[in-house]
């Protein structure tokens, strides 16, 4: 992994993330804990990164896509949280650690995780992210968020994954399944940088053609370490989706055909950013980390 870049952000996100979910000194403080217990520490903090660096490419102050950058963070980890629960895929650890309600019980976990979705929008709505990002840019990128989490993202994709538990969903299915649950906040996250920076319409297609590509491929790669891979080395729980009977791209077309995709939607990706010039090489870099990531 030669992409320092993300490694430099992936360093000061911890801070960042610190910050802008501090202990509280309050009575409730029991949910605070739950919160920072599985946002601090252990994720790969691609989403933020696809936000700053969108940003930094149209031309845009990173700092300013900082608070977007932490909330889209927030999000996702809600959505691990809930996903973990028994009552969706029953996964005891996460990020390295027994997932949140192995800790602190499954009400205190489906309240972390209802806590870190307003905590986002919270955070997209502070004073200070409003200053740095200016109102009208701020206000878009929070829209952003809000309808890719949502029902018709990625809320919409986890009903379609539970829903073809135990079926044979057709490739068709998968791909709007996937498209949404996973694809829908990434492409959220590389539109919302470009947002924060004001970038034209242009712009912002190609980077929502590049994360659609660069999502799908990212959750046929993690469906395919459900099964190749070992719980120490993804530090979360694998098989499964095996067990619960989940449909993927693995279970419809095998593990070669899953990796032919993999490989196709990464180079889609990597042409969506043409428009970008040079200036992408990161981005294009990460594409093909994320292609052959072993976690
Ligand atoms: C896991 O996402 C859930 C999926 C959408 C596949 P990540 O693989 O980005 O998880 P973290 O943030 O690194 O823990
Ligand atoms: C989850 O997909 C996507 C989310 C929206 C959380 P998975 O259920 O495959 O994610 P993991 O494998 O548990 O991280
Ligand atoms: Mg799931
Ligand atoms: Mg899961
Ligand atoms: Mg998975």
């Amino acid at each position: 992994m030669h992409n320092t870049q993300w490694e430099k952000w992936q360093k000061e996100m911890e801070l960042w993330l610190d910050k802008a979910l501090p202990e509280a000194d309050v009575p409730q403080k029991s949910v605070f804990t739950a919160m920072r217990y599985s946002l601090l520490g252990g994720g790969k903090r691609i989403r933020p990164m696809l936000v700053l660096e969108f940003c930094r490419l149209c031309g845009g102050q990173p700092e300013a896509a900082v608070p977007f950058a932490c909330a889209v963070e927030m999000i996702h980890t809600y959505s691990l949280i809930h996903d973990d629960l028994p009552c969706m895929d029953n996964a005891d650890l996460r990020r390295g650690r027994p997932s949140n309600h192995k800790v602190f019980g499954e009400a205190a976990a489906l309240l972390a995780g209802d806590g870190l979705l307003t905590a986002a929008f919270e955070t997209m709505l502070s004073e200070d992210a409003l200053r740095l990002a200016g109102a009208d840019r701020a206000a878009r990128a929070a829209g952003i968020l809000a309808r890719a989490a949502g029902a018709y993202g990625m809320v919409g994709g986890q009903v379609l994954d539970l829903a073809a538990e135990g079926q044979k969903a057709s490739l068709e299915y998968l791909q709007q399944m996937d498209s949404r649950k996973t694809g829908a906040l990434i492409v959220a996250c590389a539109q919302m940088g470009c947002a924060i920076a004001g970038a034209d319409d242009e712009k912002m297609e190609a980077a929502g053609r590049y994360a659609a590509a660069l999502g799908l491929a990212f959750q046929i790669q993690d469906d395919i370490l459900d099964v190749t891979s070992t719980a120490e080395e993804l530090g979360k729980t694998v098989g499964g989706d095996v067990q619960n009977e989940k449909s993927t791209y693995v279970s419809l077309l095998g593990l070669q055909k899953a990796r032919q995709q993999v490989q196709a939607l990464t180079q889609k990706a990597k042409d969506a950013l043409a428009v970008f010039g040079e200036q992408a090489d990161t981005l294009c870099d990460l594409a093909d980390s994320l292609a052959c990531r072993a976690k």
